[in-house]
């Protein structure tokens, strides 16, 4: 079944772009996105410092685009992952009431780390540690989806 995943954040420049390309280089079989709860870069590529930590690990992000979150997306996905609860927040006080998509915070997939959020490298700097934090979380989201389970 094709799993139209879409991965968010606050501006769309940092860990959302770096979910998504961590997670469709082991996911193939899905579609994927990203957005930013905000429009502040909105049409900018990755924020340079995490397009050359993702490549420093074979990782392109260079075609990626920042957009900013809006409620049809739900209808447009199967699953929104999200970055921190800011962000879980700030997308479900967007629902359309007819819309039953979920929303899940992308650390609750990071087996073997207690972390209840990616923190931001735009303002930790920690780049490396911010890209450790979501290939854990992708391997947990991927082993998820392979096993069948409900979302
Ligand atoms: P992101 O990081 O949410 O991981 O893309 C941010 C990048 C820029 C800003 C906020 C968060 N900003 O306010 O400009």
């Amino acid at each position: 079944m094709t799993k139209r995943i879409l991965f968010v954040c606050l501006g769309n420049i940092c860990r959302s772009p770096a979910a998504e390309g961590v997670f469709r280089d082991l996911f193939k079989q899905a579609e994927t996105d990203s957005a930013g709860t905000a429009g502040y870069h909105v049409g900018e590529p990755p924020y340079g410092p995490m397009q050359a930590a993702a490549r420093a690990r074979g990782l392109d992000l260079s075609d990626l685009r920042a957009r900013q979150f809006e409620p049809q997306d739900f209808a447009r996905f199967d699953l929104i992952v999200a970055m921190d609860g800011d962000n879980l927040r700030n997308i479900e006080a967007q629902r359309p009431a007819d819309q039953i998509t979920p929303v899940v915070l992308f650390t609750d997939f990071a087996a073997g780390s207690s972390a209840d959020h990616v923190p931001d490298p735009y303002y930790t700097r920690d780049f490396d540690g911010c890209l450790d934090l979501i290939e854990q979380a992708a391997r947990g989201l991927v082993s998820h989806l392979e096993a069948g389970h409900a979302l």
